[in-house]
């Protein structure tokens, strides 16, 4: 059957691809370590689960608003005062089938054919695809290594050309692990401003920050800033709710209301149960999150000085995420059997065939110097996976 021209442009997401690819050979009963999970490896806390089995004995089971039931808002809300120190009213929230969800529908009401949306790279692997599903053009604007990966405002305003219609920030960032400051978010605010870019500000990993670092996004900056800007977030990486699949966006009411009558005809609203459990996570108490967040900050530390402790690889020490984004380009051009490796992919095939470690190549974000490692794994196999890399790039030639 022929398909739609839309599907040519775009790619499966290839980190759902590496994990697949990991669950195969394991399956197989290959002793595979995989560094590339995008999700936390703790159980969904128990109060939370316990809030699904109740609305389940009540018969919670049913249609409900399709831009999610009030109960479920008004935590959202109350966690926006919380966190952001910033009040929205109902009317400015929808909650969707997770971020990604959000994310699509944000695109499809906000975009039109040929508008231009500023992604700063390394980006997250769903943004280019989620832009072009919309007819819309992503603009990849580059970022260095030695500011973190984040964007530079002179980079910003040079790449701000006439069709430019919208920039995505992502803070905490996957894959890099960076987190911009106020000051940094300060300097980058004019631009906006000056040139109207509607902001996408995807907060997913906003409570998973290390080492004392305050939270702050763009909309926090200024009054004027936050009416530019629709902050998407979830329950899935702080809550370790992943397979829930609730997500949210806050923005002006015109576009909640646009992304309200999207799901309409699309999705309906998102899963009753889990809405009921998501305004336990929000609402209940919050010491799982800075349990799960401990030790994400201990496995940090620990993987990142293994990491820094191995010949030619540069690390910058994540603020945040459960992700380390480490450059092996000191690598590309030695071989193997007389296979050359070329960048990231032919990297982390050979670690796959060679050690059986999985890791997510950075051409998958746009930066081909890197591979991305998650340490959403128990500190026994960071370890593991840390002496088989080493073996593995001591055999390279
Ligand atoms: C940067 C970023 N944004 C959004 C999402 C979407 O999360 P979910 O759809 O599970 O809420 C993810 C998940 O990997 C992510 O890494």
């Amino acid at each position: 059957m022929k398909l739609s021209e839309r599907m040519s442009q775009i790619q499966p997401s290839p980190t759902l691809a590496i994990n697949t690819k990991a669950k195969t050979l394991r399956a197989a009963g290959v002793d595979v370590i995989s560094f590339g999970v995008g999700e936390p490896d703790f159980d969904t806390p128990e109060h939370i689960c316990l809030a699904a089995v109740d609305a389940i004995k009540d018969g919670f089971t049913r249609y409900t608003p399709v831009g999610g039931i009030d109960e479920l808002k008004d935590a959202i809300i109350i966690d926006f005062q919380r966190n952001y120190g910033l009040s929205y009213g109902r009317e400015e929230i929808v909650v969707s089938c997770g971020g990604k969800h959000s994310l699509y529908n944000l695109a499809q009401v906000l975009f039109d054919p040929g508008d231009e949306i500023l992604i700063p790279a390394p980006y997250w692997v769903s943004y280019p695809d989620i832009v072009r599903l919309a007819d819309a053009v992503p603009v990849i604007v580059p970022t260095y290594e030695e500011d973190h990966f984040k964007l530079r405002p002179e980079v910003l305003e040079e790449a701000i050309a006439a069709k430019s219609k919208g920039l995505i920030l992502n803070s905490p960032s996957n894959p890099t692990g960076s987190t911009y400051t106020r000051e940094e978010l300060e300097k980058l605010a004019p631009i906006v401003l000056q040139h109207g870019l509607t902001v996408i500000s995807d907060d997913i990993y906003y409570r998973i920050l290390f080492r004392g670092q305050p939270w702050v996004n763009l909309s926090m900056v200024g009054d004027d800033l936050r009416k530019q800007t629709i902050i998407v977030n979830g329950v899935s990486k702080t809550y370790a709710m992943t397979g829930w699949r609730i997500g949210y966006l806050a923005g002006p009411a015109e576009v909640v209301a646009a992304v309200t009558k999207i799901q309409s005809q699309s999705t309906s609203n998102p899963n009753s149960i889990a809405q009921k459990a998501a305004v336990a996570a929000l609402t209940g108490p919050q010491h799982c999150v800075d349990e799960m967040v401990a030790a994400f900050e201990k496995r940090c530390d620990h993987m990142t000085s293994r990491l820094e402790s191995l010949p030619g690889v540069r690390v910058i020490r994540p603020t945040g995420t459960f992700y380390i984004f480490a450059n092996f380009s000191s690598y590309y051009g030695r071989a193997y059997d007389n296979q050359v490796i070329g960048g990231s992919l032919d990297l982390s095939a050979y670690l796959m065939d060679k050690v059986h470690l999985a890791v997510v190549p950075g051409v998958a974000f746009g930066e081909d110097s890197c591979l991305r490692f998650s340490f959403a794994i128990s500190m026994e196999q960071i370890d593991q996976g840390m002496d088989r890399l080493g073996e593995a790039l001591t055999a390279l030639r």
